[in-house]
């Protein structure tokens, strides 16, 4: 789902002209979409010629087997003439696919599903895809913060990964640009958790196995989504008036500090929704897991997992949680067009972890300002860090020194404003580095060009604000 105002002019423009064509000249306008988006830090991810509306997924894991069997129900709208559209699908078989109802020629190129349909697809046209696959899922071996994908556990499977994970258990648009709705339907057998993004929509249990429902009316990017399978604590409850799902793995003690930490995502969205505005989402959540393979938290959509590694102390970590709550407004609602800004994820993030610090006495945001930039390493970017560095200080921490700066120089009531009004105007899409630096000089009323400047690229330690 792209933001409808960018391209629903110039769509309709070419289908009324496709309209008014003969068959011969519409034929030549069907032409196979891109096999990637073009996006340097995920070469293959993405494709050209359509935009997802939504998902209806139906899957069924057995952990005995390893075995996934599903079918994927993708809406779809080209946005070109298209005589062959493919979606990111890695590893895997394919036993069969349908364009509205009609069965289409497959073939796998690596990572690549290519559909062919009978009829080309005309720009503009909505159309249904139906893939029937199966297979044992395994992760896509990805960078420092370990494999991205679907990862058979002793008792089930953590399915989480970024930026590419979603394409190891289902076909998908797998970029961020692409967010989609989500319906999910998962069978495991009787007596496992199988959880995943959005609200609950009921169990039901039949020879032996159980299936769990959940559904994402909220645009989610595809490396938002997860699939959590296995023995877990679940408390399902609700939150200002939206269902809270919190689930803790079983290895894990009951009343350790991950139950205790995720029992506060209430608490912490609530003191979040204070400066970024209301909640974006429709559930809350969280799922911590004991696999030690996951090493990191991850801000999947209305329910973050979070890795055995921030739950070691005794002290209930809610760092970790304001960081990955905070996601939901910088990241999931207001998601990336393009990797290179993983800064207005990271930075807004861990500036959020600042805010919730101060709040929590653990130490003022001056404070954490002060020493973040007494370490910084000046000649690391924070915008298109390189895809080796992603994940590293110019964006997390470099970008919330920026964060920071701008509070400093606009002053905190225009700031708070800015960051309110900007999740309001974007809610639902995806934005640049260069949409939020123009958002912000129209709130400022001034050019903020060289405060970003210094802050985010220079090579040099900017002048204190
Ligand atoms: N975006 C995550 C965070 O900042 C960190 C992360 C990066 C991650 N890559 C990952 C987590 C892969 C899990 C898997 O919270
Ligand atoms: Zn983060």
């Amino acid at each position: 789902m792209t933001r409808g105002r960018r391209w629903s002019a110039a769509v309709l423009a070419v289908a009324l002209l496709a309209g008014g064509c003969t068959d011969e000249d519409a034929n030549a306008r069907f032409r196979p979409g891109a096999a990637d988006l073009g996006d340097p830090y995920v070469p293959g991810a993405g494709n050209g010629g359509y935009d997802v509306a939504h998902y209806a997924l139906r899957v069924r894991y057995d952990p005995a087997s390893d075995r996934l069997t599903g079918q994927a129900t993708v809406t779809v709208t080209a946005t070109a003439g298209l005589s062959r559209f493919q979606f990111d699908l890695a590893g895997l078989t394919v036993d069969r696919v349908r364009v509205d109802g009609a069965p289409a020629t497959h073939r796998r190129d690596g990572n690549e599903l290519m559909v062919t349909p009978a009829h080309g697809l005309p720009a503009g046209k909505r159309f249904t895809v139906e893939v029937a696959y199966g297979g044992v899922p395994q992760p896509l071996p990805s960078g420092e913060l370990g494999d991205g994908g679907f990862h058979a556990t002793g008792d089930g499977a953590i399915a989480l990964g970024q930026p590419e994970s979603a394409s190891t258990w289902y076909p998908v648009n797998d970029h961020p640009s692409d967010k989609a709705t989500y319906d999910l339907e998962v069978t495991v057998p009787d007596g496992l958790a199988a959880l995943s993004n959005g609200v609950p929509k009921g169990q039901s249990s039949k020879d032996g196995w159980t299936t769990w429902r959940w559904s994402e009316g909220s645009p989610m990017a595809s490396y938002l989504t997860t699939l959590v399978i296995g023995n877990y604590r679940v408390s399902t409850g609700t939150h200002a008036g939206k269902p809270l799902v919190t689930a803790v793995a079983a290895g894990l003690p009951a009343d350790g500090p991950a139950a205790r930490a995720l029992a506060r995502t209430g608490e912490v969205a609530d003191f979040l929704a204070e400066r970024f505005g209301p909640y974006p989402f429709d559930a809350y959540g969280g799922i911590a897991v004991a696999d030690e393979r996951i090493r990191y938290a991850l801000e999947t959509q209305t329910r973050p997992v979070y890795g055995p590694g921030f739950f070691r102390g005794d002290r209930p970590n809610t760092e970790v949680v304001a960081h990955e709550l905070a996601h939901q407004w910088f990241g999931d609602s207001v998601s990336l067009s393009r990797w290179s800004d993983i800064w207005l994820n990271e930075g807004f993030a861990t500036y959020a972890e600042w805010l919730w610090n101060e709040h929590d006495g653990v130490r003022t945001v001056a404070q954490a300002f002060a020493d973040r930039y007494a370490v910084t390493d000046w000649t690391k970017p924070t915008v298109d860090p390189g895809r080796a560095a992603m994940f590293g200080d110019a964006v997390y921490q470099r970008g919330a020194l920026a964060v920071h700066a701008l509070r400093r120089a606009v002053g905190d009531e225009t700031f708070f404003r800015m960051l309110r009004g900007w999740l309001a105007e974007r809610r639902n899409g995806t934005a640049t580095t260069a949409d939020f630096i123009g958002y912000a000089e129209r709130i400022a009323g001034r050019s903020l060009r060289p405060l970003f400047d210094a802050w985010l690229v220079g090579a040099g330690a900017p002048a204190l604000p």
